[in-house]
Parts: structure tokens; C-alpha cells; sequence
């Protein structure tokens, strides 16, 4: 009973409300930035909305088609309205021709822009222009904005800091205590106080007033410890710095993300960054344990690659019913958590073997995750004593949530050889009939050597 008993004990995040049930499950859809970065154009938004709904993507939930940095042009505003430019030699029509030909097909759109002077790639952003930028937006036709964290003004530069965890040296952040407090705000230092949070509180208001509902999604790189206050600003917020389509990158990232869990509910979503599944050099194993750990942690599943591209089974992979299921239970809001270590005790801090063992509830059953963080195969067990929402001495249905076996009725647990870089994940539900005795199925060699057909 863990998990609810950390619940019971979580900070009470129920996010902030949009119109419409809007952000109230994490959001499903395409970016540009992991795919292309800054060489866009409208056709690349038109080919990405088409692959969407003929690959059967929107089918699946996904439906945002979001635009990244560098849709405008350089250096100005409009001097007449103070309005942002877009770019016309890549947007023939403008970004409201782009939404309106997005919305026909059925779709919602997002946009880009920086609680700074200027965004990321230096073009004109938000900060003392919100009303007008969020008018604009909602002018527009747009459904969705990201919001990012460069060029801020000096005076805007918070008084303290928060932790920042460091991936090479982890002794230096245990669980959110800094060891090294130079230039750090104090233990229980409330960073709803902080300028960071101002900054981004007056794009929501902004948005708010707009007669449009945008969704908002901050992008502060889980600066100020983000996760305490993003649910009274917005509906999802980026919990760690950016992604790239390698392994030691994402698995970093699932270490972060994973001391997050208890501040994720409806409306309130942790955001540990965009998909790079069809991306760098991601291996398939690599790019399961990537789609599965952030579905599972109930983030925004953006997809960022050329979706034409797409292997056969990296479609599979991003289009996993199970997965999508879990990720967009309407019922029950907590994320899947980690359970037990695995290679290093629960709740530590390592950036290349965090916690291998999750489970979460849904509507639809327990999810069970394992992790292989090392470098070859190994069997690992998913044992039901230690799963907390399973009684442990039950016989549960068991099903292999990427391959659609059914494992049966069994007892005691599963075990999986699992690749390196790879996660097994388990659906387990009920319907197996009485209980038997706990412990029952040990040393039995249940679930051993499934994928010889020993099902
Ligand atoms: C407004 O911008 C246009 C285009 O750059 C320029 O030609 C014009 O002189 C500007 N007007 C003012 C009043 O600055
Ligand atoms: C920073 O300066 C700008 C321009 O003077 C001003 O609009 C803004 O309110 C200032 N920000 C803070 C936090 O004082
Ligand atoms: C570390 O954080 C997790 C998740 O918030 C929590 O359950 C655990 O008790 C913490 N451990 C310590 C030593 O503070
Ligand atoms: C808000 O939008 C609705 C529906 O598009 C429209 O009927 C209404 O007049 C708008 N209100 C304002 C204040 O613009
Ligand atoms: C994958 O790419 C990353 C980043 O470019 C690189 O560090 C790593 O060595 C690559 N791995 C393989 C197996 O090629
Ligand atoms: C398509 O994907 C393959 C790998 O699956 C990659 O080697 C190739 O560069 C991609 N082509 C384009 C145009 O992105
Ligand atoms: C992370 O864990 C592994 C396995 O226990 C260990 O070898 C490694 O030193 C740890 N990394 C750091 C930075 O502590």
C-alpha cells in the first residue's frame, strides 16, 4: 500500500482547470522541434497532420500539431499593432491560414514563444507583451501553447535558485537536498514566491482572458522547482532540461522525472519532454523503455520525428493501445511510480540505472514496468508481494502489453528476460477466481522462458 500511502501524503496538485475538460489527461500530438528544429515551413506542419489521421494517430488520441521556435520573422513586431510577425516565405497564408487548414482536418494547433526578450533561436517573445501575444494567438485559431524559458531580462533573474540535479555527480542531490548550497534558496523556501513563477503566471492570465481555450505548457526546464506550483499557473510543465535522441540523455531524464510522480494528477502534468522515438540512434529496445516510462509517468506524448519515416515498429511502439490507455485513463490520475530500485536502492538518485521497477493502477488493471538499465539481457521478476496494489497473494490475469500475450492466471509473479535498455511491461487484472496462498508459484519457474513458447 505504498503508493497510496505517498499519495495520502502528496501536496494536493489537482491543476489548473481548463475550459472543456482541456488538459485534463496529458496531451497527445507532434512537434517540429526534435524533427526539425528551426527549418520549417507550413508543408512540413501539412505532411505531419496528414500522417497523423491517415497512420492512424488521431484515431489513437493524438491530436495536436504544434509549431516549435522559429515561425516568425527577425528582429520586429508589427509598429502599427505591436502583433508578432509570422514568417510568410514558410507560412504562405500565416499561422491562422495553417490553424484554419489543421481544424478542417479535424486537429488543434500550438504555438511557440519564451517568457523572454526573445525566444531560443532569437526571435521576438512574450515577456511584457503577454496580452497582446495571447490575443494574437487566440486571434489565430491556436490551441496550445509552449512556453520556454530563454533571454530573460536581468530583472527578472530570481533571487535564489532551487536545486538543479547534477547527472555526473549525484551525491551532490539527494532526493531534492542540495549538498552544495552556494547561491540556493533555503530549505522550505516557497518558490511560488519566485519571480520565475510571476513570469509565467502572467502568460496564464493573459491566456485566461482570451475567448479561446489554449492550453498551456510551461517550459522553465524544471527551474524552481516547477512541480510545486506549475498546477496553479498551467496545465502541464516541463520537469527537466531538454531531451536528445540518445540513450544516456533519456535515461537521465527518467531518473529526474521519477522523484516527480506525486505532484501529477488531471490537469497538472509533469512534462519530461518531447518523444524522440524515430530519432538519433535510439535502438527499438531504447525507444519502448522511452515511450513506456513517459505514458506510464502520464506525460504530454508529443511525437517529434518525420512521422513518414517511421519504422514499422516504432509506429507500433507510439500507437501501443495499452500504453495510450494508461496515459489517458479518464477515471484514475496518478502516474505509474517506481516500486523497488532494482540496481541501486528505491529513490536514489543515479542518472544511468535509476529505479528499473514501476507499477500503476488504472482503470483498466495494474501496469507493471521493468527496466533493464544495464548493458546486456537479464531476467528480471515482477513479483506481486512487492507491487503495492496487487494483495500479493492473489492470481492475476497477465497480460504482455507489447507482444498482446496472454500469460494467463498466475501467482506469485512474472519473470521476463528483458534486453538491455529494454522494458517488459505487464497488464494485471483480476478474474482469475480464488485466492490461494501467498508465496504460492515461487521457484516454480512461473512466466520463465515465455518467449519459448512456455505459455
Ligand atoms: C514600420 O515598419 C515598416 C517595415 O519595416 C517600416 O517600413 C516603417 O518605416 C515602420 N514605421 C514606423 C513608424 O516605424
Ligand atoms: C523589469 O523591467 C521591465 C521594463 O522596465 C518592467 O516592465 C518589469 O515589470 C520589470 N520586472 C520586474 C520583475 O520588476
Ligand atoms: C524521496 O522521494 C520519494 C518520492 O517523492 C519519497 O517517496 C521518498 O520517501 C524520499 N526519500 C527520502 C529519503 O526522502
Ligand atoms: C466569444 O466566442 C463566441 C463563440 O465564438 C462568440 O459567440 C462570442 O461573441 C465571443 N465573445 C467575445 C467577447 O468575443
Ligand atoms: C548515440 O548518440 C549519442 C549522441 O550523439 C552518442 O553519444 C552515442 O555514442 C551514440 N551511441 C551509439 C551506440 O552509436
Ligand atoms: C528515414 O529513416 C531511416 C532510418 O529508419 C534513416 O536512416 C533515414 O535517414 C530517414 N530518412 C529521412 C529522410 O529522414
Ligand atoms: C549509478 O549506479 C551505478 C550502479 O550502482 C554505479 O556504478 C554508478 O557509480 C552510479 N553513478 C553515480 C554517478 O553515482
Amino acid at each position: 500500500m505504498a503508493a497510496y500511502l505517498l499519495l495520502a501524503l502528496a501536496p494536493t496538485a489537482l491543476g489548473l482547470e481548463a475550459p472543456g475538460g482541456i488538459g485534463r489527461l496529458p496531451a497527445m500530438g507532434w512537434n517540429s522541434w526534435n524533427a526539425y528544429h528551426c527549418d520549417i515551413d507550413e508543408s512540413k506542419f501539412l505532411t505531419a497532420a496528414k500522417a497523423m489521421v491517415s497512420m492512424g494517430f488521431y484515431d489513437l488520441g493524438y491530436q495536436y500539431v504544434n509549431i516549435d521556435d522559429c515561425w516568425q520573422i527577425k528582429d520586429r513586431r508589427d509598429n502599427v499593432t505591436g502583433k508578432l510577425i509570422p514568417d510568410t516565405s514558410k507560412f504562405s497564408d500565416g499561422i491562422s491560414g495553417l490553424a484554419n487548414t489543421v481544424h478542417d482536418m479535424g486537429l488543434k494547433i500550438g504555438i511557440y514563444s519564451s517568457a523572454g526578450t526573445l525566444t531560443c533561436a532569437g526571435y521576438e517573445a512574450s515577456i511584457d507583451h503577454e496580452e497582446i501575444d495571447a490575443a494574437t494567438f487566440a486571434e489565430w485559431g491556436i490551441d496550445f501553447l509552449k512556453y520556454d524559458n530563454c533571454n530573460i531580462p536581468s530583472n527578472w533573474t530570481d533571487e535564489c535558485s532551487a536545486c538543479t540535479p547534477d547527472n555526473s555527480d549525484s551525491s551532490l542531490y539527494v532526493n531534492g537536498t542540495c549538498k552544495d548550497t552556494t547561491g540556493q534558496c533555503p530549505q522550505g523556501y516557497d518558490y511560488s514566491k519566485s519571480l520565475t513563477f510571476e513570469r509565467y503566471k502572467k502568460m496564464g492570465d493573459a491566456l485566461a482572458k482570451q475567448n479561446r481555450t489554449i492550453l498551456y505548457n510551461l517550459c522553465e526546464w524544471g527551474t524552481a522547482e516547477v512541480w510545486t506550483w506549475g498546477a496553479q499557473v498551467a496545465q502541464a510543465w516541463r520537469s527537466t532540461g531538454d531531451i536528445s535522441p540518445d540513450w544516456s540523455r533519456i535515461i537521465q531524464i527518467i531518473n529526474e522525472n521519477s522523484f516527480y510522480n506525486n505532484y501529477a494528477d488531471f490537469y497538472a502534468h509533469n512534462d519530461p519532454d518531447m518523444l524522440e522515438v524515430g530519432n538519433g540512434n535510439l535502438t527499438e529496445a531504447e525507444s519502448r523503455t522511452h515511450f513506456a516510462i513517459w505514458a506510464i509517468e502520464k506525460a504530454p506524448l508529443i511525437m517529434g520525428t518525420d512521422l513518414t519515416n517511421l519504422s514499422q515498429t516504432n509506429i507500433d511502439i507510439l500507437q501501443n493501445k495499452h500504453l495510450i490507455a494508461f496515459n489517458q485513463d479518464p477515471v484514475v490520475s496518478s502516474p505509474a511510480q517506481p516500486y523497488k530500485g532494482g540496481v541501486n536502492p528505491l529513490w536514489t538518485f543515479n542518472a544511468t540505472n535509476p529505479a528499473e521497477y514501476w507499477s500503476g493502477e488504472s482503470s483498466k488493471g495494474t501496469i507493471v514496468a521493468m527496466m533493464n538499465t544495464l548493458g546486456s539481457t537479464r531476467t528480471m521478476r515482477a513479483n506481486w508481494a512487492e507491487v503495492p496494489s496487487l494483495k500479493g497473494n492473489g492470481r492475476y490475469r497477465v497480460r504482455d502489453v507489447w507482444t498482446e500475450r496472454d500469460l494467463g492466471c498466475v501467482s506469485g509473479g512474472v519473470s521476463r528476460e528483458v534486453e538491455s535498455h529494454d522494458t517488459a511491461v505487464l497488464l494485471v487484472t483480476g478474474g482469475c477466481g480464488g485466492q490461494i496462498g501467498h508465496g504460492w508459484g515461487w521457484g516454480h519457474g512461473w512466466g520463465w522462458g515465455w518467449k519459448h513458447g512456455g505459455w
